[in-house]
């Protein structure tokens, strides 16, 4: 019988002592927060947080060069001054749709001309002559200061 207290109060010691930790946790948070120990760092401008804009225009060449050679780009894109508004631009995709030649400007004649099948491409990069039967792509295209900017997205 003495036993049987003796084990009920242990039990009743322990399961008080348990019951108990979470406050004794709880009384010993300092209400510092992890992070209040660590550096910070200067807060950037919301501009700075701003990702990267996919569709903005990527300088391909200078209107000096452009003029002077009538057309300025790489290989994924060729520049030409339009040829209905000669204050403006047009670009396309260079690679013919035919069999992927470079297409090159012809400004005598105002198109795209591929010198592997001969095909024609109008400014628009729509099909003048086959054997091409799809359009060049196209990429909207400006000139800003002295600079020719392709929307390459
Ligand atoms: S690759 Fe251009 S016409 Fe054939």
């Amino acid at each position: 019988m003495n036993m049987q207290r003796r084990s009920f109060l242990t039990y009743l010691g322990v399961s008080w002592a348990a019951s108990c930790f979470p406050l004794v946790l709880s009384a010993c948070d300092t209400g510092a927060k992890k992070n209040d120990a660590e550096p910070k760092v200067a807060a950037s401008s919301p501009a700075d947080k701003k990702p990267a804009d996919p569709a903005s225009f990527t300088v391909v060449g200078t209107v000096a060069d452009l003029d002077k050679t009538g057309s300025v780009g790489n290989k994924q894109v060729l520049v030409v001054r339009d040829p209905a508004n000669k204050s403006k631009v047009v670009a396309v995709n260079p690679t013919c749709t035919h069999k992927g030649c470079a297409v090159q400007w012809k400004a005598t004649e105002n198109h795209f001309e591929c010198p592997c099948h001969d095909s024609d491409f109008a400014p628009d990069g729509k099909v003048l002559k086959s054997p091409a039967t799809k359009p060049l792509a196209t990429y909207t295209a400006k000139i800003e200061g002295d600079k020719v900017m392709v929307k390459l997205a």
